[in-house]
């Protein structure tokens, strides 16, 4: 496929440290879904190109790594990013945290092309991607909040959320929920699936999807 004309570039960032971990599990399904229908999809572990954190001064001294080919070649021109990372302390991985502390570097101001970088940085539809060892939703749910409030901020559309529980390598694939399943089916529907976020005035039917509901049995006397 020809990247140039792509309007469905998915991005898969890993932050788990483990190459056959159960964040990559999660991943790797969502690359197999996201190829099956047809989108430009690349997965990259992040501690490939991140090796520091965000430096004091903000705009210089960067770390020497390949934060800014990340950020610059694969970040900005994707259409859809999938964040996966294990729960490390009820939060993201410090590989997926500066992921998105890094990035200040590159849109506030100082550095080449700020606007430039911020129009690139909006607009896009994001998904996570979560292993944890507790089978609990909470567990997660810390890391839930900060990736909504930052497509709130960049004006993206959180499509997607994926849970799976898994310790050793790989073991995810027996979590019996099947969330390497429903990571596959988010892949396949990352650019397709509907999305609704609703203001006070939004314009809107009463039904959320075009088909019919289901009929209902009617109880005699009962209004439906
Ligand atoms: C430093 C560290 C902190 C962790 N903290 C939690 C935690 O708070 N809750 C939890 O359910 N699992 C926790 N885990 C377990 C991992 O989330 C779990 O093993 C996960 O499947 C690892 O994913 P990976 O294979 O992609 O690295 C932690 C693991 C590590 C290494």
């Amino acid at each position: 496929m020809n990247s140039n004309q792509q309007s469905n570039r998915l991005l898969i960032l890993v932050g788990s440290p483990r190459r056959n971990g159960n964040s990559a599990a999660l991943g790797e399904a969502a690359r197999h879904g996201a190829d099956a229908a047809g989108s430009f999809t690349t997965l990259l572990f992040l501690d490939d190109y991140i090796q520091g954190f965000l430096p004091d001064l903000r705009h210089a001294d960067v770390p020497a790594d390949r934060y800014a080919e990340l950020f610059l070649e694969h970040f900005l021109p994707a259409d859809g990013v999938l964040i996966c990372t294990p729960v490390y302390w009820y939060g993201m991985s410090a590989q997926a945290k500066a992921f998105f502390d890094r990035s200040f570097s590159h849109y506030a101001g100082a550095g080449p092309e700020p606007e430039r970088v911020k129009t690139h940085m909006a607009g896009k539809r994001l998904g996570l991607a979560v292993a944890s060892e507790e089978t609990y939703p909470g567990a997660a749910l810390g890391i839930v909040h900060q990736v909504q409030e930052y497509a709130r901020y960049t004006h993206s559309d959180f499509v997607g959320y994926v849970h799976g529980a898994g310790n050793r390598r790989g073991e995810v694939a027996l979590d019996p929920r099947r969330p390497l399943a429903a990571a596959e089916t988010l892949g396949a529907e990352f650019f397709t699936r509907k999305y609704s976020d609703y203001r006070l005035e939004t314009p809107r039917s009463h039904s959320v999807w075009e088909a019919p509901a289901p009929a209902r049995a009617e109880t005699p006397g009962v209004p439906t």
